[in-house]
């Protein structure tokens, strides 16, 4: 194992979109293209952690000698695998952009096509790091992140609370370079105490490390 500053600690990171099946071909998903959260699991391992690795479908390789692996599709599904390997965590960070709502049902046969128009129901999911915020233990560090399109401080603060996160990493949809795909991200780390660190227009891999940073400066950092 490689020795650094989060030797001898556990992270797990959920990453990429989740997807929710309509029927046996089609599904619901989103942008996500896991590069964010694969960032923040290589700088937590270069500096010693062990990482576990819950993961939507993406495209990008991972090295399985690396990490460990656990891939999924359905936010159920990656709630269940988070779930298992939970209690066992120093760090948890939230990266993935999980699917809010799927398909009540799922067809089992390929929907035919028939009428001008057709709907489908949907229903929430769970919502992965509220639940398990629920049953977060003393000296666990949570991190979480807000994709948002406007009020974005606002709303991420309020994600901060509800989520009972230790530190939220808010972007915006309407910055340039930022978010889903791109190899760059900006981003304002917002700490508990109200803290506020603006990145600036940067590598993933430069936003992960300034995460790690953040969350040695912060409070629960014992
Ligand atoms: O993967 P990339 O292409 O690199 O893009 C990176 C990213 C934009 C996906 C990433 O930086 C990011 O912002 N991820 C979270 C996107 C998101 O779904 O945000 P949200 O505001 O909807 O969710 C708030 C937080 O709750 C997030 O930590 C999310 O992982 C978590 N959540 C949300 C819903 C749900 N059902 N379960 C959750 O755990």
């Amino acid at each position: 194992s490689i020795s650094g500053d989060f030797s001898g600690k556990k992270v797990m990171i959920t990453l990429g979109p989740t997807q929710e099946a309509i029927d046996p071909v089609r599904f619901i998903s989103n942008h996500s293209s896991g590069k964010m959260g694969l960032a923040i699991a290589k700088a937590f391992r270069s500096r010693g952690a062990e990482v576990h690795l819950v993961c939507g479908p993406i495209a990008l390789s991972i090295d399985p000698q690396s990490y460990r692996v656990y891939s999924v599709k359905s936010a159920q599904e990656m709630y269940e695998a988070a779930k298992g390997i939970h209690a066992q965590m120093d760090y948890c960070v939230f990266a993935a952009a999980v699917a809010d709502y799927a398909p009540a049902q799922v067809a089992s046969e390929k929907i035919k096509k028939s009428d001008p128009e057709m709907s489908i129901l949907l229903k929430k999911n769970v919502d992965i790091a509220l639940e398990l915020g629920k049953s977060k233990r003393p000296g666990q560090v949570h991190v979480g992140f807000a994709l948002e399109t406007e009020k974005e401080e606002v709303h991420a603060k309020a994600k901060l609370d509800k989520k009972n996160f230790d530190l939220i990493v808010l972007n915006s949809a309407r910055d340039e370079g930022a978010g889903f795909q791109h190899d760059t991200n900006r981003v304002k780390l917002i700490h508990r105490d109200g803290r506020i660190v603006d990145s600036g227009l940067k590598l993933k891999s430069e936003v992960a490390e300034m995460i790690l940073e953040e969350l040695k400066k912060a409070a629960v950092w014992v």
